[in-house]
């Protein structure tokens, strides 16, 4: 394929080297002619390891050229790759100044050259760009840019996700190719352009791809600080951080694994509130600070006051809670966030009714009896004996529990909202009309 990379920093020049050195045919474009030159004598404009010499190599063999001029790259290209900056803004915002001259300058050569008489182009984002860019910013500005004058046009979003210091060996071995679009033919352009890699190619809803970069940096410079962040007590309490990181990455299980990671509710049980409150303790003994934690704890609070808000919001009066324990399959009311929420809507004048297939009042005991007694004093009167029985006559369902009784209750009489809190209801009940997902 005809390539055009549209800047030539870490990600172009990595991207550009190596698509040329699997056979296509790349013109890379910056507005820096000093990149531009460097490439033109076969020479790297970043350090890299290894792209010096594949840099040389494809130069040399005429599979990349590198220029100024926009028009000449893009010119017969089947897909330009815009890879230029978006670095920080005020307040930490996104300045997309460079994507939106990068489409504009496209718009132009693609309006201006001949690509036009063979028809298609796909205008494919691999910049890290904010979940909305593409349908917001790149396809108006590429629509305006055409005029309604060149060929038809695909946009589409695949975020990289190589590293500086194993940028090549990164692009070459990508934890997965993803690309966002709603448009068939970018979506086989990028499949085409990626197939030397071997590896299926994603296709996704273009936010999803832009979101999924975010998730993946955010995550990665999460576990930095996490580990740094309980390095720095560990140390004063004489336990030895790097140990207990070396095991805790061991548990593939739990630690390292997808648990805990898919959106839901908030966590709670006898065990994670206490013990993270516990750490916080020892932090503010020992005078360190430790705001991730804190923050995970106040996250954890955010997710409960969203539910009770959106409930509160409404002019729901009746509300049915399906599940109340912190986890299915459990009796353990300890800390549940929907003792919480329960509890919390109570207090403002709603009528709750409850249901949970595990819980029988009469058999709790010991400090799980004591907990959800100090909370809901009432609950023998709470609860209901079945799912339809708490639904009936509810204006709002929280639910939390899955099981086949609860999905057939509201699948048999759907109330006017579900507020779906575990997002495992599955697709009969997410399209029920009411349906509401917790952050989905
Ligand atoms: N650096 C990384 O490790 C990495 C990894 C994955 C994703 N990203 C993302 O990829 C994007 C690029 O990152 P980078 O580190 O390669 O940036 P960079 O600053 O090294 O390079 C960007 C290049 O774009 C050029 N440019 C700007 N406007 C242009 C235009 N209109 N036409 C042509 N060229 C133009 C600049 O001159 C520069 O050479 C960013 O969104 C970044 O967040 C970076």
């Amino acid at each position: 394929m005809k390539v055009a990379v549209v800047g030539l920093g870490y990600v172009g020049t990595v991207t550009a080297a190596c698509l040329a050195d699997n056979g296509h045919d790349v013109w890379g474009v910056d507005v820096d002619a000093a990149k531009v030159g460097e490439i033109s004598a076969g020479r790297s404009p970043v350090a890299e390891p290894g792209l010096g010499a594949i840099v040389a190599r494809v130069v040399a063999a005429g599979q990349l050229r590198a220029t100024t001029s926009c028009l000449a790259a893009v010119d017969q290209a089947e897909i330009s790759l815009v890879c230029v900056g978006t670095p920080a803004a005020a307040r930490g915002g996104t300045d997309l100044s460079h994507v939106r001259h990068a489409v504009d300058d496209i718009a132009r050569a693609l309006r201006h050259g001949t690509v036009a008489d063979r028809g298609r182009h796909s205008l494919v984002i691999r910049s890290t760009v904010p979940p909305g860019t593409v349908e917001e910013v790149v396809a108006p500005a590429l629509a305006a840019g055409l005029a309604g004058a060149a060929p038809v046009t695909g946009v589409a979003m695949c975020p990289e996700f190589l590293r500086e210091g194993s940028g090549v060996a990164d692009f070459l071995a990508p934890p997965f190719i993803v690309v966002g679009t709603s448009d068939a033919c970018a979506a086989d352009a990028v499949s085409s352009l990626f197939s030397f890699l071997g590896q299926p190619v994603r296709v996704v809803d273009v936010r999803t791809a832009e979101a999924l970069k975010y998730a993946c940096n955010a995550f990665h410079a999460t576990k930095v600080s996490f580990a740094n962040e309980l390095s720095r007590l560990f140390r004063l309490l004489g336990a030895d951080s790097r140990q207990v990181m070396s095991l805790f990455c061991e548990d593939t299980v739990l630690n390292i694994a997808p648990a805990y990671l898919r959106p839901g509710f908030a966590f709670g049980g006898s065990c994670l509130p206490k013990d993270l409150r516990s750490l916080l303790h020892l932090g503010r003994r020992s005078g360190v600070d430790m705001p991730l934690l804190a923050g995970t704890l106040a996250t954890n609070e955010l997710v409960i006051n969203e539910v009770i808000e959106r409930v509160a919001a409404s002019p729901a009066r009746t509300v049915a809670l399906l599940g109340l324990s912190f986890k299915m399959a459990t009796d353990d009311l300890r800390e549940s966030p929907n003792v919480e929420v329960a509890e919390q809507l109570i207090g403002k004048g709603f009528e709750v009714r409850i249901y949970d297939q595990v819980i029988k009042p009469g058999r709790l005991v010991g400090a799980n009896r004591r907990y959800v007694h100090a909370k809901l004093p009432h609950l023998e009167r709470l609860l209901s004996g079945s799912p339809a029985q708490a639904l009936d006559g509810a204006d709002v369902a929280l639910v939390s529990a899955s099981d086949s009784a609860v999905r057939a209750a509201l699948l048999a009489a759907p109330p006017p909202r579900v507020i779906d809190l575990s997002g495992q209801l599955g697709g009969e009940v997410e399209a029920l009309g009411g349906y509401e997902g917790l952050g989905w």
